[in-house]
């Protein structure tokens, strides 16, 4: 645990309809109202942003995008724009998440794109990072976010940098139950942390919050966030229930 304040992020992916997310953030909203010694956020399906931000309005939960295209309006069909979201009421926006990666197609170059156009339309972006469960058994973990990350964050200035979330997500541990251990999250947070070290300097490096997702549960979190590099959670599944989605945020309000 460390002194950045945790964050705690709900991705409700290909999840919820309207009203079944108004239902979810209805109970959130009621049952999260005193907690504040974490930072609250959800991310639900594009329909369901607006009507989702109205209700949450004046509340310490904050909204976010699952994903974003890099040109702001035009002739993109199916493409939602970082001026987008923010007018729905999102102050956040997941970029590079490991499903886009490889069901959509994004590359790195692609994900350098969002990120870049999600800071130009003031958004924060959470870039998500992490391993297949091939490069962990290979061993090559580290060499692989060394590139996947150098790659993610190329050209982009320290002022932009210092407004970016991380998310690490090592792909085997989505959806799986596979959790990270404690350690194996901690080492590896350690590890992208010193990689801003080296980019950028010690400051951007220690003020960067670094999420953890990856089989997120009421029953793990607490040792997860005892963990000094990791500042809080990107969950999937876990978050698409209020009850365990707060007993998350509650067990990681140390
Ligand atoms: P799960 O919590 O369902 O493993 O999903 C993690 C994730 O992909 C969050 O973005």
């Amino acid at each position: 645990m460390s002194t950045r304040k945790p964050l705690i992020a709900g991705n409700w992916k290909l999840n919820k309809s309207v009203p079944e997310a108004m239902e979810l953030a209805g109970s959130l909203k009621q049952d999260l109202a005193d907690c504040d010694r974490v930072d609250l956020l959800v991310c639900p399906p594009y329909v369901a942003l607006h009507p989702v931000a109205e209700l949450l309005r004046g509340t310490a939960i904050a909204l976010g995008g699952q994903d974003l295209f890099w040109e702001d309006f035009g002739a993109f069909t199916g493409a939602i724009s970082g001026p987008m979201l923010k007018a729905a009421g999102c102050s956040h926006v997941i970029v590079g998440h490991s499903e886009r990666r490889e069901i959509f197609g994004d590359s790195d170059e692609v994900v350098n794109r969002k990120l870049k156009a999600a800071l130009a339309a003031g958004l924060t972006p959470i870039l998500c990072v992490g391993e297949t469960l091939e490069k962990r058994e290979q061993k090559v973990t580290k060499e692989f976010l060394r590139k996947q990350l150098g790659a993610d964050i190329k050209g982009l200035e320290r002022e932009l940098i210092s407004r970016i979330l991380v998310a690490y997500e090592p792909i085997w541990a989505i959806g799986t139950g596979m959790t990270a251990t404690p350690r194996q999250a901690g080492e590896t947070q350690r590890f992208i942390r010193d990689l801003f070290r080296e980019h950028y300097d010690g400051g951007i490096a220690e003020n960067l919050r670094i999420l953890y997702g990856g089989s997120v549960k009421p029953d793990n979190a607490r040792t997860l966030i005892s963990e000094e590099d990791v500042d809080g959670f990107l969950i999937g599944g876990a978050s698409l229930q209020a009850d365990s989605f707060v007993r998350i945020a509650r067990s990681s309000s140390l």
